[in-house]
């Protein structure tokens, strides 16, 4: 039986590249996000048994439970979940709205965490399961305007070590998928001599993309990846090396 997969934020940038090589590697797909898109929508009518879509808004965390108990009840055990949706607000730290800061908490720290304890449920029935939390770069290296946005990445990072001891013994791995620069709606504000200077930090002198980043999601879930927990795999063109 193919093995199913929860995936976060799957109708756009790096979900919706990472849900579409899922359905080529054969795994079943439940992508969840706050509206559908069109490249998703088109994903799902091409295949109808294997790609399904959830509307929901991780900022509503008390709802994750049912969330996931009834994407249980619809398409049965999850094999993996990959904790990528996140909000990518950016501001000077002392005038960003409260507002602001609590939900990107909420939706980049709080959500994929019942995410996890939720999904993890069924893994523990199942004694097999992978967890992939994408962090970011910016989680160790920093980014003048991006400072909660970067401690929200970096709490996934150490969430990913300690939760990836508590779940060993059942053959579930969990790890982080740390991304540089990518182009997608995240990341559109950043134009010009910005991205230029990003660009140039990179030894490979280019920026990875969502297929890349995708790529290496595939792998953590693969059977060649069964001995990797613990760890962040960095997909950034070299950017910080
Ligand atoms: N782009 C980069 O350069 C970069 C670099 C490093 C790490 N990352 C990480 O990669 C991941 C994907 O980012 P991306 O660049 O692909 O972003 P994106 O293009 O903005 O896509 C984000 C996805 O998350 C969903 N989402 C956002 N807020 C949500 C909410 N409250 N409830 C439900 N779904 C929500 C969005 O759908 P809706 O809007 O319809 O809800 C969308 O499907 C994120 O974790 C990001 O931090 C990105």
């Amino acid at each position: 039986m193919n093995k199913m997969v929860i995936v976060s934020g799957a109708t756009k940038g790096l979900g919706l590249a990472i849900s579409k090589k899922l359905v080529e590697s054969k795994y079943i797909v439940v992508g969840v996000s706050r509206t559908n898109s069109e490249e998703y929508s088109e994903l799902t009518s091409n295949h109808p048994n294997s790609v399904f879509f959830q509307t929901f808004d991780f900022s509503n965390t008390d709802k994750i439970s049912t969330l996931v108990k009834n994407i249980v009840k619809s398409h049965g055990r999850p094999y993996a979940l990959i904790n990528n949706a996140a909000l990518g607000h950016d501001g000077v730290l002392a005038t960003m709205h409260e507002k602001d800061i609590h939900e990107l908490i909420k939706v980049n720290v709080e959500a994929p965490i019942l995410l996890a304890k939720y999904a993890s449920r069924s893994m523990l029935l199942n004694r097999v399961g992978r967890i992939v939390n994408v962090g970011s770069i910016i989680g160790s290296t920093g980014f003048n305007g991006l400072s909660v946005y970067g401690a929200t990445k970096s709490a996934l990072g150490g969430f990913t070590k300690s939760l990836s001891r508590e779940l060993g013994r059942a053959n579930i791995t969990v790890n982080t998928l740390a991304p540089g620069y990518m182009e997608t709606n995240m990341t559109k504000g950043l134009q010009g001599d910005k991205l230029k200077s990003i660009t140039r930090r990179s030894p490979l002198g280019r920026l990875a993309n969502v297929d890349d980043a995708a790529q290496a999601t595939l792998f953590l879930l693969s059977d060649g990846a069964s001995s990797i927990t613990g760890s962040t795999i960095t997909v950034d063109a070299g950017s910080t090396a």
